[in-house]
């Protein structure tokens, strides 16, 4: 469909993605323009979860949302790079080249994403049902009532109980992780090759939390996709991850393999992020889940403290 065909032959035959040396500035009303991505670049595997990992401001989000184009509405503005992309045609597309329009056709199909607070994602004046059915009738040009029955399917698929009932409820009659649930089953009903999280259980307690994780990783093993999943939590990368980026101040100081970044972290950003990892049920008797600790990292004397 697009006509900006990249080189097929610099994306590796397993990869689905691959983000190049990318760089990403806000220019707004800044003097001098934010640089918040700063020469990213990473793959990632088909069927495979990477992790992006790293403090708040550090650019996580703004390369999560560029792969979306979803930065440039905000005044961003990729000034390098490549976002190659494999559809599921089997053709490999840069998306920085694509036209709004062209991309536009690929949220939701191919890629989709899903944030952090569900209830500013979701409308509170339609049902849970039609939310869903809207995606399908969108991208997949089914008539509603196939859309219902595909609603259906997905809100079964992600393990909502009494999923008929819930079909014609309204957002806020549902809890903070089951309207998580409806978040992901919106962002599954098109079967996108690729999944995009960005902090999807930071808002939730740590039951619910974990509950999450394990749907994701459930249906990771059902439906085959990739996943791109956002977190400043090691604990959760432990969890969730094959291969971790570690990106500090708008650059990737450290990737690897779950295994390689806890066993031997290199970069000491990477492992005073670490040793700042609460151990299992810390959290269990606060009322409301924690900011995990400032890891301070100084880059000119190579130390970090927590
Ligand atoms: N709309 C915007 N306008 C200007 N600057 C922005 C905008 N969005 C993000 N930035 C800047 O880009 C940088 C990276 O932000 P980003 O949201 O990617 O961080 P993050 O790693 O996702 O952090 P968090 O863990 O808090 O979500 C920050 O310096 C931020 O201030
Ligand atoms: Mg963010």
């Amino acid at each position: 469909m697009p006509k900006t065909e990249a080189d097929i032959s610099t994306l590796p035959n397993d990869a689905i993605l691959a983000v190049e040396a990318l760089e990403v500035s806000f220019a707004n009303n800044a003097l001098t323009p934010i640089r918040a991505v700063r020469g990213v670049s990473f793959t990632i595997g088909r069927g495979e979860t990477v992790a992006l990992v790293g403090e708040s401001g550090s650019g996580k989000s703004v390369t999560a949302m560029t792969v979306m184009r979803l930065t440039e509405h905000d005044g961003a503005k990729v000034t390098r790079g490549r976002i190659l992309m494999r559809l599921k045609n089997g053709q490999v597309i840069d998306l920085v080249r694509l036209t709004e329009k062209q991309i536009e056709k690929l949220r939701g199909s191919e890629i989709s994403i899903v944030f952090q607070d569900p209830m500013s994602s979701l409308n509170p004046v339609f049902t849970v049902g039609d939310q869903i059915a809207e995606a399908v009738i969108r991208h997949q040009g089914k008539t509603r009532s196939e859309a219902r029955e595909i609603a259906l399917n997905v809100l079964k698929l992600v393990r909502v109980p009494d999923a008929v009932r819930r079909l014609d409820q309204y957002p806020h009659q549902l809890s903070g992780g089951m309207r998580q649930r409806v978040m992901i089953a919106i962002a599954l009903a098109c079967r996108p090759s690729l999944m995009i999280l960005d902090e999807p259980t930071t808002a939730l307690d740590v039951t619910i939390q974990a509950q999450i994780l394990d749907l994701v990783r459930a249906l990771q093993n059902e439906i085959g996709m990739s996943v791109l999943f956002i977190t400043h939590d090691m604990g959760v990368v432990a969890e969730i991850a094959d291969r971790v980026c570690v990106m500090l101040k708008g650059e990737i100081v450290e990737a690897g393999s779950v295994h390689e970044i806890f066993a031997t972290p290199k970069h000491p950003y990477t492992r005073a992020l670490i040793s700042a990892v609460p151990r299992l049920g810390s959290m269990a008797d606060k009322d409301a889940p924690e900011k995990f600790p400032l890891v301070v990292y100084e880059s000119a004397s190579e130390r970090a403290e927590v």
